[in-house]
């Protein structure tokens, strides 16, 4: 069984994939963190992110770059959304994940375009959302919680400035596939969350 996981920053959608691989006994790829270790390659080589070819060069990462928990940084994760917009990048990790997601047993993975791109032929499609504010709210206090002094204000200008940037990509941008299930997390607790995902994943398969 494949189960695509989409949706925005701190919508919630990585909680619920790692809780579905879980109740599944699936494998997970967050696919965010392989755009994230491009971005965090291209800091790292000091290249340019706007540039195509810079960016292209650093999807030659070695696994190891994944395991670094500096790629969690919103900083990373505003590169990240710089680098992923360039269609080299994408066409460059596309086999990887279409790989994980056709593995014998099936999988889970979450991101932008996995009901719409990687996967279309998913077995079940998520699309998480939240508002901005409470999408902002979420990653503020867990900022917080790591000792950041950043404001609000700030993480919701990020939020909404990397919503932007995701949606409006010529290249798989960020959008619900037609056949996916919309899980809204605004209102409800992680726990209400998983539960409700595991129910519009067994409506579908
Ligand atoms: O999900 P996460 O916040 O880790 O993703 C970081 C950035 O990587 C996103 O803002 C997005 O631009 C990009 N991304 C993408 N396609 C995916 C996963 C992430 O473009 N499948």
């Amino acid at each position: 069984m494949i189960i695509a996981v989409d949706g925005p920053a701190a919508s919630g959608k990585g909680t619920v994939a790692k809780a579905l691989a879980r109740h599944y006994n699936l494998p997970h790829l967050d696919t965010g963190l392989l755009y994230r270790a491009v971005a965090a390659t291209v800091r790292r080589l000091e290249l340019d992110p706007s540039k195509e070819a810079d960016a292209v060069a650093a999807c030659d990462f070695d696994e190891l770059t994944l395991a670094d928990p500096v790629l969690r940084s919103d900083e990373v994760g505003q590169l990240a959304s710089l680098v992923s917009a360039h269609p080299l990048v994408r066409a460059a990790l596309l086999a990887r994940q279409k790989r994980f997601a056709h593995q014998p047993g099936g999988a889970v993975l979450d991101g932008r375009d996995i009901g719409t791109v990687i996967a279309p032929d998913a077995d079940a499609k998520l699309f998480v959302k939240a508002t901005p504010q409470i999408r902002a709210k979420r990653r503020h206090a867990e900022l917080q919680s790591h000792g950041s002094t950043v404001s609000f204000d700030r993480v919701l200008a990020d939020i909404r400035a990397r919503d932007q940037r995701d949606a409006s990509r010529s290249t798989a941008p960020l959008a619900m596939a037609d056949d996916a299930a919309l899980l809204d997390t605004s209102f409800l607790s992680i726990e209400a969350s998983v539960e409700r995902a595991i129910q519009l994943v067994e409506g579908q398969r």
